[in-house]
């Protein structure tokens, strides 16, 4: 756990600048790294969308309070990331724990 979160913290707050009133895009956000880095997201004052293949686990991160989680079985994310990009922000940052989906810039 430690690992983990250190890694999700790095990652955002060293390596990606993390500030607030951002839209943050976590992929594998589900797994060890991801779930830290969305509540550091979330606390930090951000949007947060996630990514995620699987019902329980888009489930468990909108119990983690992800504004919007991409379940990339049923949805796809250019798609889902258009929208929001129309409600919000731009994608400021992003942590790539996979790099399996290539995000639009
Ligand atoms: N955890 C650490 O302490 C730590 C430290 C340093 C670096 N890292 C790096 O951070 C990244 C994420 O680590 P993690 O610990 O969060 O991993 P994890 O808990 O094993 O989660 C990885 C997630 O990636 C998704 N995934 C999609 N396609 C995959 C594929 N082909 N192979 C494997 N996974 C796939 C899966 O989630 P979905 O089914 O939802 O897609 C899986 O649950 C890795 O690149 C790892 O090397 C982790």
């Amino acid at each position: 756990m430690l690992t983990s979160g250190l890694t999700a913290s790095i990652a955002l707050e060293k390596a990606g600048q993390m500030t607030s009133g951002q839209v943050v895009l976590v992929t594998a956000a589900a797994g060890g790294t991801g779930q830290f880095a969305v509540q550091l997201a979330k606390l930090a004052g951000n949007k947060v969308v996630a990514t995620c293949g699987g019902e329980s686990k888009s489930t468990f991160l909108s119990s983690l309070g992800v504004d919007r989680v991409v379940n990339y079985r049923n949805e796809n994310l250019k798609d889902v990331s258009f929208c929001f990009r129309f409600l919000y922000l731009p994608f400021i940052l992003q942590l790539d724990n996979i790099s399996l989906v290539p995000v639009p810039t």
